[in-house]
């Protein structure tokens, strides 16, 4: 297959994981058959820096043009503690998922055989944890109008909105992740509160007759946020809106004993993009230590979702789970005196995938 690929390594530590990334994609390209290019653009603050602005247009159109994204991270130190700033570096994610139509995303959590005695949570209540989030990703209080302050700057205000036909799409692929996997799917809310909720509610309920074989379940983004950690395999698919996703797949990424592991994909209108939901990382950029399986793993959602590529994907989760059971990892995963750069993981699971 010829697969071109928009790489957008951003600010931190996303440049070093995704270099480990695209080592791993070479590997794969090569033993599968496959020609792939890679085109990079720029986003972030790196953005910001060379030309003002966090999403060029210049690299929307890198990414509309290609097959998929892989993403690694925005978000820099010198923008968080400056609340003056005009343009920040997280303005160019939201810009771009909102661009690319980019409104599901889709955000497992499982657990490593070889880790889950990392996890500060209970063996037993964790392992054989496999959930996954669909979290929406282009609406809610993130983009809702009006924003911003009074006059006088003492009070300010955020709109959280949705449209029957935001939720109804979000929604309907989460029926048809649950149909694919154990059948169960919890929409998760705040309908004893908020309208948007009673919405998101009333619209899975319209749609559930037409997915018989799915049992649904309702419950409040609360409670979820206390059995996610006291039971999570009680869950299998999780749809919810933007703020209360963005807020549970991290508490998500606990259970699997480390967010240097966890990957995501987003889906929707246009290109598909892949990323690791841990982040920039400033304090570690440039010094080959960040973890780089979450981008890793990223790449093997890739194959999976942008190009239905299921050995592939298999063969880059294989290569990372032998890693982990080998201690080839990163300081953060490191158990005794030997750890691996960032880069030597790379080499590693490159070589892996070509000799196994
Ligand atoms: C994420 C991040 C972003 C979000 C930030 C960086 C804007 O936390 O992808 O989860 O809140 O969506
Ligand atoms: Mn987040």
């Amino acid at each position: 297959m010829e697969m071109n690929i928009a790489l957008l390594p951003g600010d931190g530590i996303g440049p070093e994981v995704i270099a480990q990334a695209v080592k791993v994609v070479h590997a794969i390209g090569k033993k599968f058959g496959h020609t792939i290019t890679f085109k990079e653009a720029i986003t972030g603050a790196a953005a910001i820096d060379a030309v003002g602005h966090p999403y060029p247009e210049e690299t929307h159109q890198v990414c509309l043009q290609s097959d998929a994204v892989l993403f690694g991270a925005i978000g820099d130190p010198r923008f968080d503690n400056d609340p003056s700033a005009k343009v920040r570096p997280e303005q160019g994610l939201l810009e771009m998922r909102k661009r690319l139509g980019l409104f599901s995303n889709v955000r497992p959590t499982f657990t490593f055989p070889s880790l889950v005695h990392k996890s500060p949570l209970k063996r037993e209540r964790i392992e054989g944890t496999d959930l996954v989030f669909l979290r929406e990703l282009t609406g809610g209080i993130y983009f809702g109008e009006p924003r911003g302050r009074n006059e006088q700057g003492t009070k300010a205000f955020d709109t959280c909105v949705y449209s029957v036909e935001e939720i109804e799409r979000l929604a309907r692929m989460g029926f048809e992740f649950a149909q694919k996997r154990r059948k169960l799917l919890t929409c998760v809310d705040k309908a004893n509160v908020l309208a948007t909720s009673r919405l998101w509610r009333e619209t899975v309920q319209r749609l559930a007759p037409e997915y018989p074989d799915v049992t649904v379940e309702y419950e409040f983004v609360d409670a979820v946020a206390m059995r996610l950690i006291q039971w999570p395999k009680a869950y299998d698919v999780l749809i919810t809106e933007n703020l209360f996703g963005d807020i549970l797949t991290d508490e998500a990424s606990v259970i699997s004993g480390s967010m240097g592991l966890m990957p995501s994909a987003s889906l929707g209108e246009n290109t598909k993009l892949f990323e690791p939901i841990h982040g920039s990382y400033p304090q570690a950029a440039g010094k080959d230590i960040a973890n780089p399986l979450a981008t890793v793993l990223s790449a093997a959602m890739m194959f999976e979702y942008a190009f239905e590529l299921l050995d592939e994907a298999k063969a880059i989760s294989d290569a990372v789970n032998l890693s982990l059971e080998k201690g080839v990892v990163t300081e953060d995963l490191a158990e005794g005196e030997v750890s691996y750069k960032t880069s030597e993981v790379g080499d590693w699971l490159a070589e892996q995938i070509s000799n196994a």
